[in-house]
C-alpha cells in the first residue's frame, strides 16, 4: 500500500517540486560532519530531491521509497546527472529493521534524512529502529520544504484552499508534517528514542510561482485517484484560474526547516 504518489503524481513531483537550498544541505553536512567517506539514507526519497544533492557530497546514498514510480524517476534523474553512487530500494519505514540487518556494523550510516515524508510513517518506531545504524556523531535529519500550497498565509493560498475544499467536498486541515507543532512532536519523539543534541533550524526565502507551477505543484500532492482525468483537466484548470486572484505570479514564502538529532 502506498501514499498515492504513483503515475501522473510522480511525474508532476519530478517536474514541479523544488529541491532544497544548498545552505540547508550545508547545515546538515556541518552538523553530522559528513565526509566523502560517508553513507547516507534518504527515506521517503521521492524523485531524489535530497538523495541526488547528497550523492555529490558523500560516498554513497541509499534512496528508499515504497512508490515504484517515484523511484523510477529518481533513478532516471540520477542517470541524467551522471550520479552512479545512489542505490534505489523499494521500501518503507517498516523495512528499516531489515536494512539494519543488511548494513550490520561494517557500514554504519552517517545520516538518515527524511524530507516531507515523516507524516506517512510511524516516527516513534522508526527513530528507535534507526538509532543503532549510525556511526559516531551520525543521526537523523527531518526536513520540511515549505508548507502545502493551500495552507499558506496569503490571499491566493486561501483562495486555493477554498476552491479545493469545494471541489473535493472536504476540509483541508493537514499540515503534512510541516507545522511548528509537528516539529515539536518529532523533536520529543527523537528525545524519547534516545537521540541527543536535538535542535531545529529554519531558512526562509521568497519564490514566485506561475499558474502552471501552482497547478503542477497541486497535481504532485493530490493522490492519483483524486486527480481530475486528462479530459477533465482543462475544465479543472479553468475553474481554478477563475478562483485565484488575477495576476501572472503567485508569491510564496518558503520556510525550510531541519530538525536534527545525534544517535550517540
Ligand atoms: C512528499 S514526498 C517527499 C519526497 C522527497 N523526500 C522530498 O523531500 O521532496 C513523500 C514520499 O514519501 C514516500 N512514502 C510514503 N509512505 C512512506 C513510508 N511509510 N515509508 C517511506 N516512504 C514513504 C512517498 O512514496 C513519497 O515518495
Amino acid at each position: 500500500m502506498t501514499a498515492g504518489f504513483s503515475g501522473d503524481v510522480a511525474e508532476h513531483y519530478a517536474r514541479f517540486r523544488r529541491g532544497y537550498p544548498e545552505r540547508v544541505l550545508d547545515t546538515l553536512q556541518e552538523y553530522f560532519s559528513l565526509t566523502p567517506a560517508d553513507s547516507v539514507l534518504d527515506l521517503g526519497c521521492g524523485t531524489g530531491q535530497l538523495a541526488l544533492p547528497f550523492a555529490r557530497r558523500v560516498r554513497s546514498v541509499l534512496g528508499m521509497d515504497p512508490e515504484p514510480d517515484m523511484l523510477r524517476l529518481a533513478r532516471e534523474r540520477a542517470g541524467e546527472q551522471g550520479l552512479a553512487n545512489v542505490t534505489w530500494v523499494l521500501g518503507a519505514d517498516t523495512d528499516v529493521p531489515a536494512l539494519g540487518a543488511l548494513l550490520g556494523q561494517a557500514s554504519p550510516l552517517a545520516m538518515a534524512v527524511v524530507g516531507q515524508a515523516l507524516h506517512w510513517m510511524r516516527p516513534d518506531a522508526l527513530f528507535r529502529d534507526l538509532r543503532p545504524l549510525f556511526r559516531t556523531g551520525g543521526g537523523i535529519a527531518v526536513l520540511a520544504n515549505g508548507a502545502p500550497l493551500w495552507q499558506q498565509d496569503s490571499v491566493w493560498s486561501g483562495a486555493l484552499r477554498g476552491f479545493l475544499e469545494e471541489y473535493f467536498d472536504t476540509e483541508l486541515t493537514s499540515s503534512c508534517g510541516t507545522a511548528e507543532q509537528d516539529l515539536i512532536r518529532y523533536a520529543e519523539a527523537l528525545g524519547e528514542a534516545g537521540f541527543s543534541d536535538v535542535r531545529s533550524t529554519a531558512h526562509s526565502y521568497t519564490d514566485e510561482l506561475t499558474f502552471e507551477q501552482v497547478v503542477g505543484g497541486l497535481c504532485s500532492a493530490v493522490p492519483a485517484e483524486l486527480l481530475p482525468t486528462a479530459e477533465r483537466r482543462p475544465a479543472f484548470e479553468h475553474r481554478l484560474r477563475k478562483a485565484l486572484p488575477p495576476g501572472e505570479l503567485f508569491p510564496e514564502q518558503v520556510r525550510v526547516s531541519a530538525l536534527v538529532g545525534r544517535a550517540g
